[in-house]
């Protein structure tokens, strides 16, 4: 079960040779898949030799195989974790009955919808990244980028083999719908806000991969709790993959702010027009995006009350972030949870009732563990020896989704007039002068071990290779 079989056009550990209808289905959907990957994937990148880890198991150790790979033809294919034959429902409604093999005809339609919403996040932030091959700052960078877009391929296959398994012909007709939205496209955008914005540089890109991607851990491990036993094993293999993600992000942002600090400390200043001259990001640029990305991304756990929320706990369908490991009774009728809401020109909380609060549950449990990757950053800065620190900016700011939607807040959560957020924003959130500044430093490095000027070389390479590695052949 939890060896994938490579000998197929789809590779897969799911029996697909003893389903002829759903193989064909699938093997249907592929050539259109590919059409999209080289409309939309990696830009000039087709004939590159890309030092790849591909699944080969999904036992935890040793899934992972690395080796050259064109990227059109890497092995994109259906891998779920090995279920458990006694798994129960654990929370919601029908706790302590089996989970479902199959869609119950009740919950159809909410499940097509988080399928459909989780699926079409993963071919956006390849269309958001398609251009960055172009500017990558090493080889290595390179290469990381290129294996979370293979990846994220692979999470809308994953999506993908749910749909036309479990959903008949609606789902055929979802699983197409993916091919065609764009992100950013005005007339058939992507579903959600953050997916439809750009990654224009890689700082954004870095950030984008802490941040957003650590929302698609989230919404992934809410969904490995589900009643629904396909959605929970699939979700659980896809976060395996996630996890590296995350890791270029958090890498990332901590290798330009080391390189920053060196500077600083070379020209003894913390002017950002003197560091900007030396070719580096300045602390408060960097700040800028990071409250750019948290809050687009905090607002893509939904309004903080919801009834969907409430449902899609109540029916099995979704869980809270480690369901199995709270002490709680799992129904949470007559619970309460805190949010907030602008009352009397200050941001306030309020009680109300938790069911309908689980946005608000999940997107608490997402900041908590963000705080964690900035502060490993402010002790890049700290070792450093610079008394700068770097900080998620309160909730409540910049959000436009729920009861903040419009709110004018300050990072540190007091609310301001239209006057003083006009004349602070651009201290506040990313401005055109700061985006065209980092948009200058991107210039492509190609040799191998060598780095751009604004960011630091990593620790130590991928799979134990050097950081001088041949990471990607360009042929
Ligand atoms: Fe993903
Ligand atoms: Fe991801």
């Amino acid at each position: 079960m939890s060896t994938i079989d490579y000998s197929e056009k789809i590779p897969n550990n799911v029996n697909l040779s003893q389903d002829r209808t759903l193989q064909r289905a699938l093997e249907q959907w592929q050539p259109n898949y590919l059409a999209w990957w080289q409309d939309m994937g990696p830009e000039g990148s087709r004939d590159f030799d890309v030092y790849l880890r591909t699944a080969v198991s999904v036992d935890p150790s040793g899934w992972a195989q690395f080796g050259y790979v064109k990227m059109p033809d890497y092995r994109w294919g259906i891998f779920l974790h090995p279920g458990d034959a006694d798994r129960k429902i654990h929370f919601g409604d029908h706790i302590g009955e089996p989970a479902w093999q199959d869609v119950p005809g009740e919950h159809r339609a909410n499940l097509r919808r988080i399928i459909v919403t989780q699926g079409d996040t993963e071919p956006a932030s390849v269309e958001q990244q398609r251009h960055l091959g172009l500017t990558a700052p090493s080889q290595y960078d390179l290469r990381n980028l290129f294996q979370v877009n293979v990846e994220e391929g692979r999470h809308l296959w994953a999506m993908v083999y749910l749909l036309h398994r479990h959903f008949g012909r609606d789902g055929r007709e979802e699983a197409e719908a993916l091919l065609e939205r764009r992100s950013g496209d005005r007339d058939n955008p992507r579903i959600l806000g953050a997916f439809n914005e750009k990654t224009p540089d890689w700082l954004a890109f870095f950030m984008f991969t802490y941040f957003t991607d650590r929302d698609g851990k989230f919404q992934l491990c809410a969904l490995a709790e589900s009643g629904f036993d396909p959605l929970a094993r699939t979700t659980k293999f896809m976060l395996t993959e996630e996890a590296h993600h995350m890791f270029v992000g958090e890498s990332g942002v901590s290798r330009v702010i080391q390189r920053t600090c060196e500077a600083m400390k070379e020209l003894r200043t913390d002017d950002p027009g003197e560091l900007r001259a030396a070719g580096v990001i300045d602390l408060p640029t960097i700040q800028r995006y990071l409250n750019f990305h948290f809050s687009v991304t905090i607002d893509l756990f939904g309004a903080d009350q919801s009834s969907n929320a409430a449902t899609f706990y109540s029916t099995g369908l979704k869980g809270r972030y480690e369901e199995g490991k709270r002490a709680d009774d799992h129904l949470l009728k007559g619970e309460h949870y805190k949010v907030l809401e602008v009352a009397g020109g200050r941001v306030v909380e309020k009680e109300v009732p938790m069911l309908n609060a689980l946005n608000e549950v999940l997107r608490d449990d997402y900041i908590r563990d963000s705080v964690g990757g900035v502060n490993r950053w402010n002790r890049v800065i700290e070792k450093a020896g610079l008394p700068f620190r770097l900080a998620v900016p309160h909730k409540a700011f910049h959000r436009r989704i729920g009861a903040l939607a419009g709110a004018r807040i300050a990072p540190d959560g007091r609310v301001v007039s239209e006057a003083e957020w006009n004349a602070k924003v651009g201290e506040w959130l990313p401005t055109e002068a700061d985006r065209a500044f980092v948009a200058s430093l991107m210039g492509r490095v190609v040799e191998p071990g060598k780095f751009a000027n604004w960011i630091a070389p990593p620790a130590v390479g991928i799979n134990k290779q050097p950081v001088d590695f041949e990471y990607v052949r360009f042929n």
